[in-house]
């Protein structure tokens, strides 16, 4: 199929605009309306900075799993409806592979400028950003990551460290328990994100290794609650019918997954804390939304490491860099924190680094974003 350069495509669209204030000033002539003042003002504006070009961006967005998921998608939705000469395709893929490539496809024949890409896994996504290559359309991924056999397949790529994000809730618990005089046994349970996601990937990883680190740490249920409160509350249901009160920690890899996750845990009878002798459960968790705060504040959850879902304005000014002919970075990482309302660690070292762990105020759910 013969596909347009995108000089071409700038070229027509200048043609077009031409075409289109040569028919507006017939018309205003030839119709002999009598202008007013306000009139005269949007015609010299309409003229004086028409969009040169109106860029296009297709938009594949994983779904609606979490309230993580849905403050990004409208974060971006409204970073891009603030722009005037951008216009964001959305595509809502319902957490299925097969419907982000299909809507990578579609965005090839529309002939966008731009792919935004949020991948609901890692792998898998080689003949589709081939595809997208070859018609001249960059691929912008962001949130999640994808390998591909060549990176050169996609532009740029801007992410959270998930396996920093998992070392950080692994090394606050180390800390915590130290800080509270426990040195006994801790058996723990991972509720998974959706296989194959990175932030599952990391976030799981980072637990593996520090079980395997720490040799009273029992990683005695691990399981995929894909980032659901449902599926959460389901998972934790199970893990109690197995494991009962001898659960100590339940590492949930988002919120959502917590919520659920604490729901069924007070409905069985269990009480949320780090009085193990006395079967209290204590939960870790992802994300920091107002809702994950608002639980981090009331002590339901223990540690809650930041997960930012707030990438309009990031993946905007990435646009906007190349669009001025600029290359963006390659791979960034973006900052975030970590919350607890337990106040006996202020910061954490990892590899060399040191992170704060921020006490969750009212003031701070009060400004809370997402
Ligand atoms: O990829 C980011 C993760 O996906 C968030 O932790 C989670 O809430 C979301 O669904």
């Amino acid at each position: 199929m013969y596909r347009k350069t995108r000089r071409e495509k700038h070229k027509i669209t200048g043609v077009t605009i031409f075409l289109l204030s040569a028919a507006l000033l017939f018309c205003m002539a030839g119709c002999g309306r009598k202008e007013d003042a306000s009139d005269e003002a949007e015609s010299t504006l309409s003229q004086d900075n028409p969009p040169e070009h109106i860029v296009t961006i297709g938009f594949s967005q994983i779904g609606s799993e979490s309230d993580w998921r849905m403050a990004s998608t409208k974060s971006v939705q409204e970073a891009f409806a603030a722009h005037e000469g951008f216009e964001l395709i959305y595509n809502d893929g319902q957490q299925k592979q097969e419907n982000q490539i299909k809507a990578i496809r579609e965005f090839i024949d529309q002939d966008v400028d731009y792919i935004l890409l949020d991948p609901c896994v890692e792998t898998g996504w080689d003949s589709a950003l081939l595809e997208a290559k070859e018609a001249g359309i960059p691929v912008i991924v962001y949130d999640r990551e994808v390998v591909v056999s060549d990176n050169s397949l996609y532009t740029a790529w801007i992410g959270s460290d998930f396996y920093l994000e998992g070392k950080k809730a692994c090394t606050w618990l180390r800390e915590y328990l130290q800080a509270i005089g426990y040195y006994g046994d801790v058996n723990i349970v991972d509720i998974q994100g959706t296989f194959g996601a990175s932030a599952q990937i990391g976030r799981s990883r980072a637990l593996d290794e520090a079980v395997s680190e720490n040799s009273r740490w029992h990683l005695i249920g691990q399981e995929t609650g894909d980032f659901t409160t449902s599926k959460g509350r389901e998972v934790m249901e199970e893990m109690l019918i197995q494991h009962g009160g001898n659960i100590n920690v339940v590492y949930c890899e988002n919120d959502n997954e917590a919520y659920g996750a604490i729901e069924a845990i007070t409905k069985a009878g269990y009480k949320i804390g780090s009085d193990f002798a006395a079967h209290e459960m204590l939960i870790l968790s992802f994300d920091s939304t107002s809702e994950g705060l608002r639980l981090t504040k009331e002590g339901k959850i223990a540690v809650n490491t930041e997960c930012s879902p707030l990438y309009g304005p990031r993946l905007v000014r990435m646009i906007e860099q190349m669009e001025a002919g600029e290359k963006p970075e390659f791979r960034t990482y973006i900052e975030e924190e970590q919350f607890s309302a337990f106040t006996g660690i202020g910061s954490l070292r990892i590899d060399g680094d040191s992170y704060f762990v921020t006490r969750v105020t009212d003031e701070l759910l009060d400004e809370r974003e997402y």
